[in-house]
């Protein structure tokens, strides 16, 4: 039997999980610029945490989630997302009495049983931040300067934020009255999923990829046009906030995000190189997440970014970072030193030099061969002199010129080089 890895999921294998870590590593370095913590939380949950917390009436819920029983009967998921995990383990553990802001990021995987197409798969990663006990716009300024640093940093000059404000529980009630209204008389013409949402989950409609829906809902009322006049501070503040840090966004009305615990804020970062699944980066406000999984009414503000996604972007854009090079030096050995060859390559690896020796009992020449192929930057032969002098000659590999040195010099030559 054949075995292969299940659909919608990936190998990744070297050199581009190098390239991963690099992004990785770029990510965790900025959350730290900013204060943010890494958490890490289990990749599964009970199901009535995504139930509620993502909401019942979501995608999300209804159609993608990995659900399992356990051995002892109790209803699980693989996490669909990570916010709601993060939030039941900010309560678990007392984050809320301590001082605010709490600043947690994280790295995780997530599964969602979607329809397989480029950048879009069934287990993904994401690169997440969540800002719990701010509700100033400031908060959301902050954690959208962060995500502008990590994209400008990466060298991504052609991505779009894309910004909406969709309300909070005082305005959006009256807000879906008006939009149920308007899209009444038109709910024949809606695509099935749509006449679903219409009683559940109607903002929904606004952000339907099907082109009758879209038509419809083109002059449609947006929560943006009905906010409460908090709503239309917060959303004011944070507009004059991100004009002051020079930070360029397109006010998209249609964007509603599709998990349910967002209130006011809600932002993209879109690109045009990912195929139909252009959103990279998603994220927003949910002030009453906290307190709807059992915790005082908090404020928070987050994002995740899909990796796959990112990649894509940056391989579209020409910008992976480069893998590693190869080892910094190869050391080829006479058949009577190779013991010696590999113990002298452990003494430089124990220094902190990447270096290769011969694990295959090849030949001199095969292995001279090997360590061109491979793209060492030096090659030192082990033999008889090498061994009775402790000295040793090195060739760098891009121009063949030599250099002879003791062994004690040569640890402290690479050393240098690094
Ligand atoms: P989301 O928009 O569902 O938000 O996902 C965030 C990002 O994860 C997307 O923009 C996309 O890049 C990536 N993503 C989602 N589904 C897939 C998939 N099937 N394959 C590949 N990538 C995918 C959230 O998950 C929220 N928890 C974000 C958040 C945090 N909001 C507040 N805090």
């Amino acid at each position: 039997m054949n075995y292969t890895a299940p659909r919608g999921t990936k190998d990744v294998l070297p050199p581009d999980s190098q390239v991963w870590q690099k992004v990785e590593a770029k990510f965790r370095e900025l959350c730290e610029r900013f204060s943010y913590g890494e958490i890490r939380t289990p990749t599964f949950e009970q199901t009535e945490l995504f139930a509620r917390g993502v909401g019942d009436a979501t995608d999300v819920v209804r159609k993608e989630m990995y659900n399992f029983e356990d051995k002892g009967g109790r209803a699980m998921t693989l996490r669909p997302e990570g916010t709601a995990g993060v939030v039941r383990a900010y309560l678990e553990h007392g984050l809320a009495s301590l001082p605010s802001p709490q600043k947690l990021f994280y790295l995780i995987s997530a599964f969602r049983y979607e329809k397989m197409q480029k950048g879009r798969y069934r287990e993904f990663a994401q690169l997440g931040c969540e800002c719990f006990g701010s509700a100033e716009p400031s908060a959301d300024a902050e954690i959208i300067s962060l995500l502008w640093l990590f994209f400008s940093e990466l060298g991504m000059n052609d991505i779009s934020l894309q910004l909406n404000s969709i309300g909070c529980p005082d305005c959006r009630p009256a807000y879906l009255d008006q939009l149920r209204d308007y899209l009444r008389p038109h709910l024949g013409d809606l695509c099935e999923d749509c006449q679903k949402r219409f009683e559940i989950n109607p903002m929904r409609i606004l952000d339907c990829k099907q082109e009758a829906c879209q038509a419809i809902t083109q002059d449609a009322p947006a929560p943006l046009d009905t906010l409460c006049p908090s709503c239309q501070d917060h959303w004011e503040e944070l507009l004059r906030l991100l004009d002051f840090y020079a930070i360029p966004y397109t006010v998209n009305k249609r964007i509603v995000r599709g998990l349910d615990y967002y209130t006011r804020t809600v932002f993209e970062f879109i690109s045009d190189n990912v195929g139909s699944q252009g959103t990279i980066c998603g994220g927003g406000r949910y002030d009453g997440l906290v307190e709807e999984l059992g915790g005082q009414a908090t404020p928070a503000v987050g994002f995740a970014l899909g990796v796959e996604r990112l990649l894509l972007e940056l391989e579209a854009q020409d910008l992976l970072p480069q893998p590693d090079q190869e080892a910094q030096i190869f050391i080829a050995s006479f058949p009577a030193y190779q013991d010696q060859a590999s113990a002298f390559a452990y003494r430089l690896r124990s220094a902190g030099i990447h270096a290769e020796a011969d694990i295959l009992g090849r030949s001199f020449k095969a292995q001279l061969k090997h360590a061109n192929r491979m793209g060492a930057t030096y090659l030192m032969v082990f033999g008889e002199e090498e061994a009775a002098r402790m000295n040793a000659t090195i060739k760098r590999m891009a121009d063949g010129e030599e250099f002879e040195m003791s062994f004690d010099e040569l640890v402290q030559f690479l050393l240098q080089q690094l």
